[in-house]
């Protein structure tokens, strides 16, 4: 199994539930390394430029408007196959969907406003820490 590093938001909502050391236990329960992190208030421009793919979608507008809310909190994840196991704790998009026990299950309360972000292939992944991180901010085992 391939070591890998995925990027994770802990979004405006859950930031502002107050659970940021709860969702890092669970990463660190799940076997996770935090190898970077820090907390941004997004502006408009770095929440479009995040989610560009995104922006012939009807939720574009709303998704920006709620991602520059308020500050999030922004951390690369090292593990075996981490990308993937990173969304497996997450849950599905819609916390309608969401598995028991998932962070989505038990924080996000609607597919809008849904607690995190996990990136969703290793290129992305590889995109999504270089938005927001230089290569030597990240404290990787691996270095
Ligand atoms: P997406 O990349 O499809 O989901 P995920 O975060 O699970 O990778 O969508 C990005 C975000 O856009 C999603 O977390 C919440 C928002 N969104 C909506 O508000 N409404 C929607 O119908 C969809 C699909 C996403
Ligand atoms: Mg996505």
């Amino acid at each position: 199994m391939a070591l890998e590093r995925t990027l994770s938001i802990i979004k405006p909502d859950a930031v502002g539930k107050n659970v940021i050391g709860a969702i890092y236990n669970r990463f660190e329960t799940a076997g996770f390394r935090i190898v970077a992190a820090k907390m941004m208030h997004l502006s408009t421009e770095q929440a479009e430029g995040f989610y560009a793919e995104h922006k012939e979608r009807p939720f574009f507008r709303a998704l920006v408007d709620f991602m520059t809310s308020g500050p999030i909190m922004v951390q690369v994840l090292e593990a075996d196959n981490a990308v993937r196991r990173h969304r497996d704790i997450m849950g599905a998009t819609n916390p309608a969907d969401a598995l028991a026990g998932t962070l989505r299950a038990d924080y996000a309360v609607s597919i809008d406003e849904n607690a995190v972000h996990g990136s969703d292939a290793v290129e992305s992944a590889a995109r999504e820490i270089a938005y927001f991180f230089t290569e030597e901010e990240l404290c990787s085992r691996t270095r």
